[in-house]
């Protein structure tokens, strides 16, 4: 029979930790409902004690999610544990997560350190989390550059001490596929007690070859491998999970290796993270890229019409992308709407079935047909949503080459049903808008990202537009979709404010 590997996410924590990609809790549940829904085994929801906002997030993930172990990480301190304890204890499987580095590079210069004093301290920070629960991961941050003999030693005595699972990351991206595979390989020989642990392998993209040591180190035994969606992570990031699972599946003639990853959830889990970080995926990225099932060239198309197999070694149905265009217009009615979200694997609230079918509506007014990518985007739109301070009521723009293009916005205040009403000039009809919008809605931040993408091909195609802004080092990503880009782009960048302003007032909520 097959070997099995787990599959542990750490979207949420290494992922999110990365410059520029940070969610609000909100958008982390939606996520850690959609890595749920995705099959993954392991749900990294963060690092507890790095901020209230952090242990906040962590603790609702642990307490509402169901079939997936809940991890928190912690520095092998215990206070770091004890953090990490309270926040994942409400899971239905917690997880405490420990590490401290091994390598002599960064014993040496980061800790200051002996080997022996980093061996007792990863020791006891198991035997105390130990205490707590019993699934207990331990790291060796920057094992790839550590001394394998160090590791044997500081591994046998975590898995002494009850770490359930060792972890084996490439921290800075340095190793190869070869190389890996030995370690792993030797590690699994020279480690006496290794039987009774998962081992876990997490590396980072920094030459390009995350997914591929990924896979080395699962050939040579590893049973548990980390990763993020679309591959988001510090620096190059993580090893992408769409991209080792479409391996394992796509190539399981050489892996023959089992996981529990629903792979027709890939698509939108691609698409959820993409549209709550403001981070585009590549075009050419493999998997999830918009071009990864084009076939353009007329070789190809010509191949393609005969027999799919020529170019195709995967379908875009494998990994839930729908390549069904003809789909609702109009007059379709709210049932064979819901239907079409059931077969797309939705299952939404009646609230939020309520709001996606006004928008369609609204959709379906200015566009003939509403394929099945519009539909996601519709649903994405809809995620993580928070109460709105200001809400768009009018848009009129006056704009063209030979004049200065003038906007006029008119907002709603939620809180007092006011409207306000702003005009002004810009370099632009975007420019323009967004000025109007910055004399109603006065804060200090900086506009970091400003991104236009068409959700479908065709003139009354949906813009989709992701603006991201930060203040101090925090970022806020807005999303506003329409067929209109510059209404899209007013969206957007209403609700990176909004967003900005509901952070804001729930940190002072929380004294900070
Ligand atoms: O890259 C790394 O070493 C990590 C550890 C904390 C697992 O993220
Ligand atoms: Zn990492």
């Amino acid at each position: 029979m097959a070997r099995r590997v787990k599959i542990f996410d750490t979207t949420l924590r290494d992922g999110e930790q990365a410059p520029g990609c940070s969610m609000n809790l909100q958008e982390k549940l939606e996520v850690a409902k959609q890595l749920e829904r995705l099959g993954v085994d392991v749900i990294e929801a963060g690092f507890a004690i790095a901020s209230p906002g952090d242990f906040a997030a962590v603790k609702e993930v642990a307490d509402m999610i169901k079939n997936c172990t809940v991890a928190s990480l912690a520095r092998a301190l215990p206070k770091d544990i004890d953090a990490a304890y309270e926040a994942v204890k409400g899971a239905v499987n917690p997880r405490i997560h420990t590490f401290i580095a091994t390598s002599d590079i960064h014993m040496q210069y980061k800790l200051r350190m002996s080997p022996d004093k980093v061996l007792e301290q990863a020791v006891d920070a198991v035997r105390y989390a130990k205490k707590y629960c019993h699934d207990i991961e331990f790291s060796a941050e920057d094992a790839s550059r550590s001394n394998p003999e160090f590791l044997y030693r500081i591994f046998e005595a975590v898995i002494d001490a009850g770490a359930t699972v060792i972890n084996v990351p490439d921290t800075v991206g340095y190793t190869t596929p070869n190389e890996f595979f030995e370690l792993i390989t030797k590690i699994r020989n020279n480690v006496p007690n290794i039987d009774k642990v998962d081992i876990s392998v997490h590396c980072h993209n920094d030459l390009g070859l995350a997914v591929a040591n990924t896979l080395a180190a699962a050939q040579a035994g590893a049973t548990q491998l980390e990763c993020t969606i679309n591959g988001l992570g510090e620096r190059a990031g993580n090893a992408a999970l769409e991209e080792i699972v479409m391996n394992l599946y796509t190539r399981r003639d050489i892996y023959q290796l089992e996981h529990a990853i629903d792979t027709t959830q890939i698509y939108r889990s691609s698409r959820l993270i993409s549209s709550l970080t403001g981070v585009q995926v590549q075009p050419n990225k493999a998997i999830v890229g918009a071009n990864a099932f084009a076939h353009e060239s007329g070789i190809h198309q010509h191949g393609v019409l005969a027999n799919k197999s020529t170019y195709e070694i995967m379908t875009p149905e494998s990994i839930g992308l729908s390549t069904n265009r003809m789909v609702l217009g109009k007059h379709s009615g709210r049932h064979a709407f819901e239907d079409r979200l059931k077969s797309l694997g939705y299952q939404l609230s009646k609230e939020k079935l309520d709001e996606v079918f006004q928008s369609f509506k609204e959709l379906a007014d200015r566009k003939k047909v509403v394929s099945d990518r519009d539909i996601e985007a519709l649903v994405a739109g809809g995620v993580g949503s928070f109460p709105e301070a200001y809400q768009l009521s009018r848009l009129v723009i006056n704009s063209g080459n030979t004049i200065t293009s003038t906007a006029t916005v008119k907002l709603t205040k939620s809180d007092q049903q006011k409207e306000i009403e702003e005009v002004s000039t810009g370099d632009g009809p975007v420019d323009a808008a967004f000025k109007a919008i910055d004399r109603i809605v006065d804060l200090e931040f900086e506009l970091v990202d400003y991104s236009l993408r068409s959700v479908t091909e065709g003139k009354d195609a949906q813009g989709e537009v992701l603006v991201k802004i930060r203040k101090a080092d925090q970022h806020f990503t807005g999303r506003g979709l329409s067929t209109d880009i510059v209404e899209a782009s007013v969206k957007a960048y209403l609700n990176a404010k909004n967003k900005m302003l509901y952070e804001f007032s729930l940190l002072s909520e929380v004294g900070e």
